[in-house]
This record gives C-alpha cells, structure tokens and sequence, in this order.
C-alpha cells in the first residue's frame, strides 16, 4: 500500500467520523431512513477497522526498518573498528621507515629530503584520519577509555607548536605559544593532544596569511587553551553548526581545503567525556579563537 493510498483512507474515515458525529449532534439521524442509518454505520466501522490495520501494519514496519539499521551501525561500526587496527600497523610502518631513512640512510639529496617529508606528512594525515574514524565508531559504541596522568600543559602546548612550526612556515604562517607558567593537569595526555592537534590544524589550514597563536591560563578549577588565528573566520550562521558531525563550511575559501568534517565534532565530544568543553568565538574575515576549557583534576563520573 502506498503512502498516498495511506493519506486517502485516513482522510476518509476523518470525513465519515466528521460527517457521522456532525449528523449525529444535530439529531438529523433519526430522520434518515433506517438502511441509511445502518449503511453509514457500517462504512464508518470498515474504515476504523482498516485505518487501525493500516496503522498496525504501518508501525510493525517501522519497526523492523529501524531494527535493520540497528544492525547495519553494528557492523559499520565492527567494520570500522576492525579496519582502523588493521590499518594502523601498516602505516606506524611507513612511517618509521621513512624516519630510518632521513636519519640514517646516507646521504640524502634536497629533493629526497623533501619526498621523505612529504611520505611523512601523508601518512601523517592518513594515521590522523583512522584514528579519527575508530575513535568517532568508539564514541558511538561508549567504548572509549581514558588513561587519566598528571601532565603539564605549558610542556605539551610547546610539543604541538614545535610539530606544527615547519608545515606553518611552509605557508608563509607564524606559529606561536603564550605562556611560561607549568599547569598540571589530572586528564588524558594523549586525547587532549589530539584535541589541540586538531585545532592547531585547522587553525593552519583555514589561515591564508598572518600568524595562530595558542596560548593558555587558569580559570579557576579549570585550565583554558586557547588557540586563535588570523584566519578565514566563521559566519553566525556556520557557527550554530560547526560541531556537527560531518559539517563542513562550503565557500570560495574552503573549496580547495582537504577533510572530512569530523574534526571538531569528534574534539568536543572526546573533550566533553574529559570533563570539559570546546568552544569558539568568531569574526568572519578576521579571525577565530577555539578555547578548550579542561577540569585540573578528574572529574567525579
Ligand atoms: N580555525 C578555523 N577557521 C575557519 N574555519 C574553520 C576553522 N576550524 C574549522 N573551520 C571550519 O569548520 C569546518 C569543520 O572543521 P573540522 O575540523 O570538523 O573538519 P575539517 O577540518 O573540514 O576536516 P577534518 O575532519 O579532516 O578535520 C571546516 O570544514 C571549516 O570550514
Ligand atoms: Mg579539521
């Protein structure tokens, strides 16, 4: 049964229930020859009985429709999870080989050095998009865990600014850190680096020319990084949806800028189950600043 046919019983049995209970009310039935009486009574019935069937038979279906893409999300996310382990091994490979080779395979050229660099930044970003994948299927499944240190902030925003430093330069980009004061935090090192990793990065990506900047203080029993550019800026409009999963801006700007969309959903989520939050102040045109607020000890679950 299609759904207009659907439409077309409904509204027949709200016209025969209008017209039934309106003839009714102005006691006009009774004036009606009996075999009209019983007719309209027994039309009315047919179509509560359908219209009831119909919808049995309507929410029955919805039902196993909703069941099936239950199943199919589990076993994407089984997919994913399996894929993304699988897939790591290969690329920490690449990835140590192509360090053996700048350190220690002889002399290199200019242009090798630079192929080297390039092999490491692309399965940089490539380890950077699994790890994105099976820890967004982990958010998914609440299967993430967290390995909770005493760690310093000034020591790791250094470590990020320092990697970042080179592919910055290549863009004619200063990046910069504020900030002397060590800050010990009771949190997941490895998470909240990536957090900032993927701030730092887009903070890179979405800045034709001037400089990012990622500085940090405490607030009260939370400590504060913010990362702020000089950068393409986010609209009102963009900004209601940016932590969206997938949500990418589509603009002249952004055309040619790789990624998937996953980045800050998956940075606010991660930090969120941290204790903390994302959160970012924009001008289009002038710049962006993403702050990660972070509690200094864990927090109670
Ligand atoms: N610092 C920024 N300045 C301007 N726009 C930004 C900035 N950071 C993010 N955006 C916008 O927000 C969108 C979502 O960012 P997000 O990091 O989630 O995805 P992405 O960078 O497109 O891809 P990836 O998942 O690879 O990080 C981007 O596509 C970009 O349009
Ligand atoms: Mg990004």
């Amino acid at each position: 049964m299609t759904k207009k046919a659907q439409h077309i019983i409904t509204f027949l049995f709200l016209v025969a229930i209008v017209l039934f209970v309106g003839i009714k009310l102005f006691d006009e039935l009774n004036t009606l020859p009996l075999q009209i009486e019983n007719a309209m009574t027994i039309a009315v019935f047919v179509l509560m009985v359908s219209f009831l069937v119909l919808h049995i038979a309507h929410t029955r279906r919805a039902a196993e429709i909703a069941k099936a893409f239950q199943q199919v999300d589990v076993l994407k996310q089984e997919f994913i999870a399996m894929a993304g382990s699988e897939m790591r091994t290969p690329i920490t490979n690449i990835r140590a080989y192509v360090e053996l080779l700048r350190t220690s395979g002889g002399e290199l050229t200019q242009e090798q050095k630079d192929l080297a660099r390039k092999i490491e930044n692309a399965s940089g970003n490539l380890k950077d998009l699994v790890s994105d994948m099976v820890e967004s299927t982990e958010l998914e499944r609440d299967s993430i865990t967290f390995e909770y240190t005493d760690f310093d902030i000034e020591t790791l925003v250094s470590e990020v600014v320092e990697a970042f430093t080179p592919i910055a330069r290549e863009k004619g980009l200063q990046v910069s850190k504020e900030g002397l004061k060590e800050l010990v935090v009771h949190s997941d090192r490895v998470k909240v680096r990536r957090a900032l990793v993927n701030l730092v990065s887009n903070a890179i990506k979405y800045t034709p020319k001037g400089s990012v900047i990622v500085s940090y203080l405490e607030e009260g029993d939370h400590v504060e990084i913010h990362v702020r550019d000089s950068g393409i800026g986010i609209s009102e409009e963009d900004l209601k949806k940016l932590f969206q999963k997938f949500y990418r801006i589509k603009s002249k700007e952004t055309e040619t800028i790789p990624g998937t969309g996953l980045g800050l959903w998956l940075t606010r989520a991660i930090i969120r189950k941290l204790g903390g939050n994302v959160e970012v102040i924009s001008t289009k045109g002038v710049g962006t600043t993403f702050i990660i607020s972070l509690p200094v000890t864990r927090p109670a679950t």
